[in-house]
């Protein structure tokens, strides 16, 4: 089976690849290298010891999306491409609109001219809002996005939808996301953030080599046990696995939600913890003021996709600092050495 991976190049795309390939699927990349580069893909081939196809375009460039159908029989497609920084969403939203809503439109316009059906998105526990209850599932109420990133990942799956609604022969899979972390246990590929990392596990990664001095605790006064932000991380690898868990059962035409998490949630002082454990010495952090737009807590019910798709996360935080460690310290610089 030939799988067009959108945004393949990324973290979890790259993630995906090596999943992919050591399972036996053929994989083609499409990938403009806005948030990442070649070298990503040069390391997902050393580690499986495969070759994949790689194109450096735009998913919203019809010419050249018309020429990777034409020269590919492609199978299903995995669509991460896309604009994912939370904050920069909300200076450049017609940005992220134009790229993460006209990326899937062309995609899906290409999908059908050539009769390729079967699509497998990354979406994101930023649908559900607030969570009004916890754990969430996949039938709690999506909405109150705050931020154009979100509210794009909502139309997104409401586009696709309407998709198979319009079109009932389509399998539409949406997977939302926690927060994925962590490396390949082989060090050679993981998250590469350019700038400043927003997000708290790339961050503390960045002050554990000293590049920064101290991770800023965004809030200690939230409704949780220890008072910070709590979280369902999920170890990249294990999320990758759910993606190829997902394209073996796109036999089935329908929409097919599923969370894609631990269900365990981990305040933000577990994950300063569990990662000073990893690399040996304590990270230092202080308390800043909460950030705005957080929440205090979030995680999931997998039970859905361990149901349907067989699938559940196999590795705990111990095993996603560890990786991450491995990852951070040997490529301090990331893929630029
Ligand atoms: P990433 O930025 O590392 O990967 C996205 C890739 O898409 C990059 O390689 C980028 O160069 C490419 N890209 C962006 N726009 C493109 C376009 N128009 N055409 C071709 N390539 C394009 O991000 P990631 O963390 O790997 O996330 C992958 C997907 O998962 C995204 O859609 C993201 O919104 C979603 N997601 C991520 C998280 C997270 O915490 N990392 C959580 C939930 C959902
Ligand atoms: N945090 C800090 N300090 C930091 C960064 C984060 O204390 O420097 C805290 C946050 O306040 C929050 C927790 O760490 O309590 C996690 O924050 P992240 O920024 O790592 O992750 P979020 O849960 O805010 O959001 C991420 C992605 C979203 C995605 C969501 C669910 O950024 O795009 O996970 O998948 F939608």
């Amino acid at each position: 089976m030939k799988i067009l991976v959108t945004g393949g190049a990324g973290y979890i795309g790259s993630h995906t690849c090596v999943e992919l390939l050591e399972k036996g699927f053929e994989v083609v990349v499409a990938d403009n290298f806005s948030n990442s580069c070649e070298e990503s893909i040069k390391r997902v081939e050393k580690i499986t010891g495969k070759t994949l196809t790689l194109y450096n375009c735009d998913v919203r460039d019809r010419d050249m999306m018309d020429k990777i159908f034409t020269e590919h029989k492609i199978d299903a497609v995995i669509h991460f491409a896309g604009l994912k920084a939370v904050g920069e969403s909300c200076v450049k939203p017609i940005e992220y609109y134009d790229n993460n809503l006209y990326s899937t439109l062309v995609l899906v316009e290409t999908m059908k001219k050539f009769g390729c059906k079967n699509i497998v998105f990354s979406s994101s526990a930023t649908v559900y809002g607030d969570p009004e209850v916890l754990p969430l599932t996949e039938t709690c109420k999506v909405g109150g996005t705050t931020n154009p990133y979100g509210t794009s990942k909502l139309m997104q799956e409401r586009i696709l939808s309407d998709l198979f609604l319009a079109d009932n022969t389509w399998t539409v899979t949406l997977l939302r996301y926690f927060n994925p972390i962590g490396a390949h246990e082989s060090g050679l590929i993981g998250e590469d953030p350019q700038g400043i990392p927003n997000n708290l596990a790339p961050f503390i990664a960045k002050v554990a080599v000293g590049i920064y001095n101290e991770v800023g605790v965004f809030g200690n006064d939230y409704d949780t046990p220890d008072g910070t932000g709590v979280r369902d991380y999920i170890h990249v690898v294990d999320l990758a696995k759910g993606h190829v868990a997902a394209i073996e059962k796109i036999t089935t035409p329908g929409v097919h939600i599923y969370n894609l998490g631990t269900g365990v949630g981990y305040s933000v002082l577990d994950v300063i913890n569990a990662f000073s454990k990893a690399c040996g010495h304590q990270i230092p952090y202080s308390i800043k003021p909460r950030r705005p737009g957080d929440i205090a807590s979030s995680y999931a019910n997998c039970d859905k996709a361990y149901h349907d798709l067989g699938w559940k996360a196999e590795l705990d935080l111990d095993d996603m600092c560890k990786s991450m460690w491995k990852w951070q310290s040997g490529n301090p610089k990331g893929y630029n050495k």
